[in-house]
């Protein structure tokens, strides 16, 4: 055989070995990924730019289910098993915080939590926890506002409506959220005494229904409703619950928060009293937190302790543009 031959033998021999030694000084990067409700869109959709940037930056990714505490502290286990270094995490439960990082720590895992911020053995949120949620307090004055303009719209009158606010104010980013639309809605001289709160038991659409349900039997004769809540599930679960007492689109305006959670709502034929909901940014909560994650790992960078996001409003006209611009259909 040939010298020249054996040339590209060998520089595919030498290419091996310098990839190799690469992976030797450096191991692979490991990051879970574990979210409170894996069967909500907007934790899928999480989940789902978290792949793209295991894909795009060369991470394997680890997603795990964690809808209670006993998942969240066998799966970290199983991460420090696995050699994973770090994780992000919406945990089913924000005291769970104090135990959380603890284990991380023991573990030596780096621990990033998303959505819900933890709480401490104080009772006040955790700000030592490296953390990326969204603006709530803000986000919901804006479902406030554009209540008000809606009923403004319409010319129904004070008097003819009232606000149900579905609440879950065991969660603080929650509660911020019903108490931004709440403050809103009476910076635009709506009656305080025609807010009413339908506390749900549950976080998803059954808990919201039976709230509202419970509460529209107590408020019986009321012409028009404006509707807010935590969430897409808490106010779509509002929406089927008012239907159920005859209200529809002419006579209701409900206006979620997520934009995730709703597309099916929003796609139908026929308009129901959704209205529209705050979009948040799923690709910034998903990838954004990972790629934080993987740079602290692989580049010693620190992410900032504190990262707000902000929210849009999509409707019936704009949903399908604004899901498409943001990566979330096609
Ligand atoms: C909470 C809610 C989710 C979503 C996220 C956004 O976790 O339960 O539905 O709104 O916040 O950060």
């Amino acid at each position: 055989m040939k010298f020249t031959a054996l040339r590209p033998v060998r520089t595919l021999l030498a290419l091996a070995c310098a990839t190799l030694a690469a992976h030797a000084a450096a191991p692979a990067v490991k990051i879970g990924f574990l979210v409170k409700q894996p069967e909500e869109p907007w934790f899928q959709l999480e989940w789902k730019f978290a792949d793209q940037a295991a894909k795009e930056l060369g991470f394997t990714l680890v997603k795990i289910g964690a809808t209670d505490g006993e998942k969240v502290l066998a799966g970290i286990d199983n991460l420090a098993a696995a050699g994973a270094q770090g994780f992000v995490i919406c945990t089913p439960d924000t005291r769970l915080g104090p135990g959380i990082a603890a284990k991380a720590r023991a573990n030596k895992l780096k621990l990033i939590s998303v959505d819900d911020q933890f709480i401490g053995a104080n009772g006040k949120p955790m700000t030592n926890v490296h953390h990326l949620g969204i603006s709530a307090g803000k986000i919901g004055e804006s479902v406030g506002q554009t209540l008000a303009a809606e009923m403004k719209k319409r010319g129904w009158t004070a008097a003819d409506t009232a606000v149900c606010a579905v609440t879950f104010e065991e969660l603080a980013t929650a509660k911020e959220r019903t108490d931004g639309a709440i403050a809103a809605l009476t910076a635009a001289s709506f009656p305080k005494d025609r807010i009413f709160k339908a506390p749900e038991r549950t976080a998803d659409i059954p808990g919201a229904f039976d709230a509202v349900n419970v509460l529209l039997t107590q408020k019986s004769g009321i012409k028009h409703w404006l509707v807010c809540g935590p969430n897409d599930s808490a106010v779509l679960g509002a929406v089927r619950a008012l239907e159920g007492r005859g209200y529809a689109a002419d006579s209701c305006v409900a206006i979620g928060i997520n934009g995730t959670d709703c597309i099916v709502e929003l796609e139908k034929a026929k308009p129901t009293s959704f209205y529209g909901s705050m979009l948040l940014s799923a690709k910034a909560h998903g990838y954004q937190t990972s790629e934080m994650m993987f740079r602290w790992i692989k580049e010693g960078k620190e992410p900032p302790l504190d990262s707000r996001t902000v929210g849009v409003l999509i409707t019936r006209e704009n949903f399908r543009q604004v899901l498409k611009e943001q990566g979330i259909r096609d």
